[in-house]
């Protein structure tokens, strides 16, 4: 079966080119099961529960995120709503496993696919350069113990690509794939590790290329520039959407292959228009 796993969609530019590109993906590559990470799909920072379910309703399976993901109260609200009545869509969409114990939403979803074939997605979070949440590796054991599916996605969030690519050796041969999002910048590195586990250390940002990690250059220029604060605008040039299709075995959920994907609009789009 066959994985598409999309990369931090930020902002308008990102969503529409996810809209545009990938149910032809999806149908084109036979994908079996779609999981985006949107942690800056609401003008890049944080997720709304509009566009979370606008994403879910192009066929996206289930949506993580990281340390966006409080940026928009109402994320939080539709987290806490879900905990008294059961909401799915609410449910698809994920915070980092090991944030502080207590924190509203999810850290892992279990499903099946549209083929029947039992399915999880765990999202963690790093340590290195950010946040001192719960330790990811010794989370990750305690979640994979509790999880039947053989297929098994992880989303890695982190910033230091020396905890990722250990994290990525942690779980080789247990789950099918870990992903590194939150850099923005895609890596060369994707490969199947020894024991079958598909890694990348990060899949790279879905969303305006022509920025500094998705924000108007100028603004990030000149705040490395003066050490001033400044206000952050999302950026909407040279939009590209970044994901990794993973192979693997549905009864064994082991990875046989990784390929990085970069898209652009279609080309009967005007530059810049979206
Ligand atoms: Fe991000
Ligand atoms: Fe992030």
């Amino acid at each position: 079966m066959r994985i598409l796993f999309i990369g931090d969609i930020f902002g308008r530019p990102g969503r529409h080119l996810v809209a545009e590109r990938v149910p032809e993906l999806v149908k084109q590559r036979g994908i079996d099961l779609v999981i985006a990470n949107a942690e800056n799909a609401a003008a890049g920072f944080g997720l709304t529960p509009s566009i979370a379910i606008e994403l879910l309703g192009l066929g996206i399976d289930v949506l993580t995120t990281g340390n966006h993901v409080w940026d928009k109260r109402e994320l939080v609200e539709f987290f806490q709503q879900s905990e008294h009545n059961f909401n799915e869509n609410a449910r698809r969409v994920l915070r980092p496993a090991n944030f502080p114990a207590g924190s509203p939403g999810w850290g892992h979803f279990e499903g099946k696919t549209r083929r029947d074939v039992p399915f999880a997605v765990v999202n963690l979070q790093g340590r290195t350069f950010m946040a001192a949440n719960e330790d990811p590796f010794r989370a990750a054991d305690a979640i994979l113990k509790s999880i039947s599916a053989k297929v098994v996605l992880v989303d890695f969030h982190a910033e230091a690509t020396s905890e990722k690519v250990a994290f990525g050796w942690y779980l080789d041969g247990r789950v099918t794939a870990v992903v590194g999002t939150h850099t923005h910048i895609p890596t060369a590195d994707e490969r199947v590790l020894p024991k079958g586990t598909a890694y990348i250390t990060d899949v790279g940002m879905s969303g305006p290329y022509d920025s500094v990690i998705g924000v108007e250059k100028e603004l990030a220029l000149h705040r490395f520039l003066s050490g001033m604060p400044a206000r952050f605008e999302p950026a909407k040039g040279d939009p590209r959407l970044c994901a990794v299709i993973i192979e693997c075995d549905r009864d064994t959920g082991r990875a046989s292959a990784i390929e990085r994907v970069m898209l652009g609009p279609h080309e009967h789009h005007q530059p810049g228009k979206q």
